[in-house]
């Protein structure tokens, strides 16, 4: 089958997850993207068409903001291309879930892959990730993707993960900003996939629904937004006793 269009569809608040997600769609062609991190909108795709999807893992599951954003799809029967981002500890049920999300819509989902990239709450785990040989796998899982499409292959991969999901119980930190930093641009409210920042006093995370993204943190222009010193140094050492950064990509087809 021919493929008309290729997109690239992610939530990537670290910026990580978005660039697998480029390396893999640019190996099927030229590719419209979707950036889901602040907002997602009701897109349709058709027979023609190629997605790759690509969700950073968090507690084992996608996110929930991308959840919703992906139940707002309509497949018609596009293919698709499914990644995990993860943090070098696992992708546990992620990529099964995130399959399962889009093959709800009525996409086909001809490949997957699970990708290590540097932690986002803990950066110097997995630090330089994805490096070269991410970036070869992610480009070899477009070719493949690619190749099976062509050939009007459209059988489904065998994903590991397990049905019912993991509970995900969020995690018990929260970004805050450093008023003398702060210069109340709004750039953090504007874009904080949950609204947890309110632009008039961005110092105040609302932590109920807050998702410890991070993505305020990556995204302030004067590096105002950090987790508490104190608390991510616990986190590190537990985190670190969890992660692999030894683990290389997976492709299933
Ligand atoms: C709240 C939160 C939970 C996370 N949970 C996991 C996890 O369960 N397993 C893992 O290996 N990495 C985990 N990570 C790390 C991210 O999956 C990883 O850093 C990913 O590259 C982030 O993508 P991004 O840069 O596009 O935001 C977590 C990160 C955050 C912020």
């Amino acid at each position: 089958m021919y493929i008309d269009r290729v997109s690239a569809v992610y939530f990537s608040p670290g910026g990580t997850t978005r660039l697998c997600a480029r390396e893999t769609a640019g190996a099927l062609g030229s590719f419209d993207e979707y950036d889901f991190t602040a907002s997602g909108a009701a897109v349709r795709f058709g027979g023609g068409d190629a997605a790759v999807f690509a969700a950073p893992v968090f507690g084992g599951r996608i996110p929930a903001p991308f959840a919703e954003s992906l139940a707002r799809l309509e497949g018609g029967g596009a293919a698709a291309v499914v990644i995990a981002v993860y943090g070098a500890r696992d992708y546990d049920d992620a990529l099964l879930e995130l399959a399962d999300a889009v093959s709800a819509r009525g996409f086909r989902v001809v490949a997957a892959g699970a990708f290590v990239a540097r932690h986002s709450m803990v950066p110097q785990i997995a630090a330089g990730r994805p490096d070269g040989d991410d970036r070869a796998a992610l480009r070899r899982l477009g070719e493949l993707a690619g190749a099976k499409i062509a050939a009007g292959d459209f059988t489904a991969p065998d994903i590991p993960g397990a049905r019912p999901y993991r509970a995900y119980g969020g995690v018990p930190l929260h970004p805050a900003a450093n008023r003398a930093r702060c210069v109340k641009c709004g750039k953090c409210a504007r874009e904080c996939p949950v609204g947890a920042i309110s632009a008039d006093a961005p110092h105040k995370t609302d932590n109920a629904r807050c998702i410890t993204c991070m993505h305020c943190v990556y995204a302030c222009p004067n590096y105002a937004r950090a987790l508490s010193p104190v608390l991510l140094a616990a986190a590190r050492t537990k985190l670190k006793k969890s992660c692999d950064a030894g683990r290389r990509p997976e492709l299933f087809l």
